[in-house]
Order: structure tokens, then C-alpha cells, then sequence
């Protein structure tokens, strides 16, 4: 099943290193992050795994959840997770899918049969506390992701989720916004006085608090 930004995101009840979750109701009314990883006891999803473990406060303070996934089953999780100890430092700290029946991967379409008829690619889904995707993103496996821009990515969608703002290249937390066309420069003087108009529709302004 393909999933696409503003789809909500498919429910679904799995096993878990950290027991049974049942997908919606354990998000909450908080964001989520799922991601999948082609296999365990190999190289690139060990770090990979100890990275996201290493940044699980910055999640946390972003109210995110995170839930890794991929087709070996919870116990090979389970003994895996020493080794990435013992490399990374840091196991993870968070609850990883045992999808041996790739339930979960096929309803968010992880296994793309091109590149691998038996692993999931490294997907990333953004969820919103409203349960619709936000963000959608497709890695090879031989390409190990950037946390970091995961968590900028968070910071862009709370920012904008609030205000009427949009983000522009290589925004960094704390960094000017652009004003969203839709805001008229009446509107915009309103609630961004002294923005700054490069072109008619390429308005900066001070990152917006609260
Ligand atoms: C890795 O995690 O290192 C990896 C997994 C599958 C294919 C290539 C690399």
C-alpha cells in the first residue's frame, strides 16, 4: 500500500521488543516517528540503531515516539541490541517491530521488491498527533540516514503546524521563517511587524516563539 503525505497513517497491532503495540494508541496525542531497517546483525543498521538510541532525549523533548522495524523476529531484537551496546553505546532505548510476516511492511509499502524481495528499505515516516503522515522518506540500504535531519524536520513541522510559516533551505531551529503566500503583507505586518519583503513572494521573517 503506498502511503503519501496528508494519508493517515495505517493502524496496526504488532509484537515488539517492548511488547504488543497497537499503533494509534500507543502514539497518543504525541508525533511519531516509524522507520524500518533492512536486517539485523548488519553494519549500517547498527549504527543506525545506536544513533537514534544515542538521540532519544531530543526526541522525547520533541514529544516523538519512535518505533524501529524490520523482518527478524523480537528475539533476534533482543540479542542484537548487546551488540549495539557494545559498539555504538548506547542499546536501544526504544521499541523495535519484529515483522517476520511483513504485515507492517507492506502496509506502509518498506518492502520494494526491486531492490530487495526479502528486506525492507530504510523508510521513515513523520506522524502527526492528528495520525496523517508528514513526512515520507525512502533510503537505500547501503546508505545509513541522518537523525539530525529527522529532528529539524520535527522542528519544521511543529513550527509551521502553528504559525504561518514555512521553512526555508537548511532552516535550523531558531533561524528566520518565510511567511506562507497564502498571508497577505496587511496580514503579515499584523503578525510579523518589520518582516522583511526580498521579493513580493519571498518574505523573511524572526522565527516565531510560543
Ligand atoms: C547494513 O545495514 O549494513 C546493510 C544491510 C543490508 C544491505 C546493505 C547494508
Amino acid at each position: 500500500m503506498t502511503t503519501r503525505i496528508g494519508d493517515e497513517a495505517p493502524d496496526f497491532t504488532a509484537e515488539t521488543t517492548e511488547g504488543t503495540i497497537s499503533f494509534h494508541e500507543w502514539l497518543g496525542d504525541g508525533w511519531g516517528v516509524l522507520f524500518s531497517h533492512p536486517r539485523d546483525f548488519t553494519p549500517v543498521c547498527t549504527t543506525e540503531l545506536g544513533t537514534v538510541a544515542k538521540l532519544k532525549p531530543e526526541f522525547d523533548k520533541r514529544n516523538t515516539k519512535v518505533l524501529a522495524l524490520s523482518v527478524d523476529p523480537v528475539d533476534a531484537h533482543g540479542k542484537w541490541a548487546q551488540d549495539i551496546e557494545e559498539t555504538q553505546g548506547q542499546a536501544p532505548n526504544f521499541p523495535l517491530i519484529g515483522d517476520e510476516g511483513k504485515k507492517v511492511a507492506d502496509l506502509y509499502d518498506m518492502i520494494h521488491p526491486n531492490a530487495s524481495d526479502t528486506q525492507t528499505v530504510r523508510s521513515v515516516f513523520i506522524i502527526g498527533p492528528d495520525k496523517k503522515i508528514k513526512l515520507n522518506l525512502t533510503y537505500p540500504a547501503s546508505t545509513g540516514r541522518n537523525f539530525q535531519e529527522i529532528l529539524r524536520v520535527i522542528d519544521s513541522l511543529q513550527l509551521t503546524a502553528k504559525h504561518k510559516v514555512a521553512t526555508p533551505a537548511d532552516w535550523q531551529q531558531g533561524e528566520d521563517v518565510i511567511i506562507t503566500p497564502a498571508v497577505s503583507d496587511e496580514e503579515a505586518q499584523e503578525r510579523f511587524p518589520g518582516f522583511n519583503a526580498v521579493k513580493p513572494y519571498l518574505r523573511y521573517t524572526k522565527q516565531p516563539t510560543g
